[in-house]
């Protein structure tokens, strides 16, 4: 099977925060190992998200020209995903030339089969900039709320979408000027109201979806999907290429979701071996198509992508099965990048390694409803599942043997009722494990990758090889074995989550998967799994993989990063 994944496009403007993280590209990483391991075809695609007025404003408030802010700010985002251990197959950029000509290619197939309307508007102008003022360029007083730092999309302070022209004592965001009028000026609108009847066909296709994507696009749809302006009066985006709108580009949402078949399009001309990109995103092909999204996204993905893809009448790949989450709080309240609040992706790595945020991220995954991140939940669970479950099990029985037997899998003594029973155990979670993945319900699949751990040191608890050692030299050695094909199994299932601590553990048996490779799903027969690791095969013990977050250092990161619940 082929297997298409796309995160949702993370913004140029800053860099990401965790609850960022957990609500797309992670998710879309891990689901992505996994299934790269169970044997299946996987293209994974991403890419910054690099027009609309909040990458403007962001590279105005940085001193920067846009251009120059998006190529330095792509390659900070970047960076930053790599040391996550987030293996895309290409992180693109939608400010891309690929990007461009198949924006325009779309424009051009909508407006041919009618679907893009010249309408005039009213838009708002200032006159000290010389400029119109999109969205987020203009600011004033909200007419729902009185809040006086509405901004053009969106009043902050009670959620309501607003257009430009709704604010009261408009002012420039850039200048603060307040010399402005409305002026009428043309736009295009796709044309979503001809379409919806057959988005909405399409969503009911897929009874599957999950109860939150389908109730949030139902919602939309009852509530009318109107038409909606796809340009915008702005020089940094697409430009829209059509007598009479010389100066304008699409609006970032009409052009960032195509970034998605723009990037794989990129990733494709890079090797001779991907030329035929287009099979990955043609309708009828033998492909999977799975998204992963916060909720805020989820009308673009199951609405306004779709109507533009079902609007060009050309056969484009449509999502299959679409992952959104619920939010990640901080504390309780949001994280939010405008007010530096909560932790930033970079500074998370400053402090921890990276597998120890995705294991609490996933374990934590907000999939049935918001989840809150404290720093004493992060400590606590790391430390309970991480140091003193897995890493102690695997310390533990490589220590053990290598005082004992020598840094080798011993030889000797066979499977006894205690290991039999073990096994058939193990079999059944993790045929669990690998449901609840299959499913993306990741907080499922944590809580039967812990129950794995356990069950391992369960077994080395009730076994104890160090009392046997005393008597029976044959059976410690049949028991310390089978822990040392556990260590192995234990890395290769736990690899799509924590995988740089599951290749330090594969490597210790000189197993890691070569540079960009992905270890084997273990097979179905868990004897098999167990009895793999073939007794004289040398090993090498390694340090604790990880340590406790001890009080103090709970209390260092709280004082650095500020853990009161924000005031709502
Ligand atoms: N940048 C958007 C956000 O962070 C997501 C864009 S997803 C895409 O909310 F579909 F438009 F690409
Ligand atoms: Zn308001």
């Amino acid at each position: 099977m082929k297997i298409l994944i796309t995160s949702a496009l993370p913004y140029i403007n800053g860099i990401k925060h965790l609850g960022n993280l957990v609500g797309s590209i992670l998710p879309s990483d891990v689901y992505a190992r996994f299934k790269r391991q169970t044997g299946d075809e996987v293209l994974f695609i991403c890419a910054t998200d690099e027009h609309g007025t909040p990458a403007e404003l962001a590279a105005l408030e940085a001193g920067q020209d846009v251009a120059d802010f998006c190529r330095e700010q792509y390659e900070v985002q970047k960076d930053i995903y790599e040391r996550f251990h987030i293996r895309f197959d290409h992180f693109g950029r939608s400010s891309s030339p690929d990007n461009h000509e198949l924006t325009q290619h779309f424009a051009r197939k909508l407006d041919e089969n009618g679907f893009l309307e010249e309408r005039e508007i009213n838009q708002v102008y200032s006159l000290d900039d010389g400029r119109y003022l999109p969205d987020r360029y203009v600011e004033g007083e909200c007419p729902n709320c009185g809040y006086e730092r509405a901004r053009g999309d969106q009043c902050e302070n009670c959620t309501k979408l607003l257009d430009p022209t709704d604010l009261i004592n408009p002012r420039s965001a850039v200048s603060g000027g307040t010399n402005i009028e409305v002026r009428a000026t043309k736009h295009l609108f796709l044309r979503q109201s001809a379409l919806i009847d057959e988005v909405e066909t399409w969503i009911d296709s897929h009874p599957d979806w999950p109860h939150l994507v389908t109730s949030i696009a139902k919602k939309w749809i009852k509530e009318g999907v109107r038409d909606r302006c796809i340009t915008r009066d702005l020089s940094w985006g697409v430009p829209v290429h059509k007598a009479g709108f010389e100066g304008k580009v699409f609006y970032v949402w009409f052009d960032a979701p195509i970034a998605y078949i723009a990037t794989t399009k990129t990733w494709g001309e890079l090797d001779p071996r991907n030329r035929d990109w287009k099979a990955w995103w043609t309708e009828g092909a033998h492909v999977k198509y799975v998204q992963f999204m916060a909720k805020d996204n989820i009308p673009f993905h199951t609405i306004s992508f779709p109507a533009t893809e079902i609007g060009s009448r050309e056969p484009w790949k449509k999502v299959d099965q679409l992952k959104g989450f619920n939010w990640l709080t901080y504390y309780g309240g949001k994280f939010s990048t405008s007010s530096k609040r909560g932790i930033f992706t970079d500074q998370a790595l400053a402090e921890e390694p990276a597998d120890y945020w995705r294991y609490w991220l996933m374990a934590n995954a907000p999939e049935s409803g918001d989840s809150v991140f404290t720093i004493d939940r992060f400590a606590e669970q790391c430390n309970k599942d991480l140091a003193h479950t897995l890493g102690n099990f695997v310390n533990r029985g490589m220590k053990f043997c290598e005082k004992q037997f020598g840094a080798a899998v011993p030889e000797g003594g066979d499977w006894t009722e205690e290991e039999r029973a073990m096994a058939t155990e193990l079999e059944g979670l993790v045929a669990d494990y690998r449901g609840h993945m299959e499913a993306i319900d990741f907080r499922k699949a944590m809580a039967s990758l812990r129950a794995i751990w356990s069950l391992g040191n369960n077994y080395l608890a009730s076994a104890a090889p160090w009392t046997a050692i005393k008597q029976d030299r044959e059976r410690a050695a049949c028991i310390i074995r089978t822990g040392l094909n556990l260590t192995r199994l234990f890395a290769t299932l736990a690899w799509p989550v924590i995988p740089e601590s599951a290749e330090k553990i594969l490597a210790a048996f000189d197993m890691a998967p070569a540079e960009g490779g992905t270890p084997p799903w273990p097979g179905t027969d868990i004897e098999a799994e167990l009895t793999a690791l073939a007794p004289g095969r040398p090993f090498t013990t390694i340090p604790p993989l990880f340590k406790v977050i001890d009080w103090d250092r709970v209390t260092e990161l709280t004082q650095r990063y500020g853990g009161a619940p924000e005031e709502v």
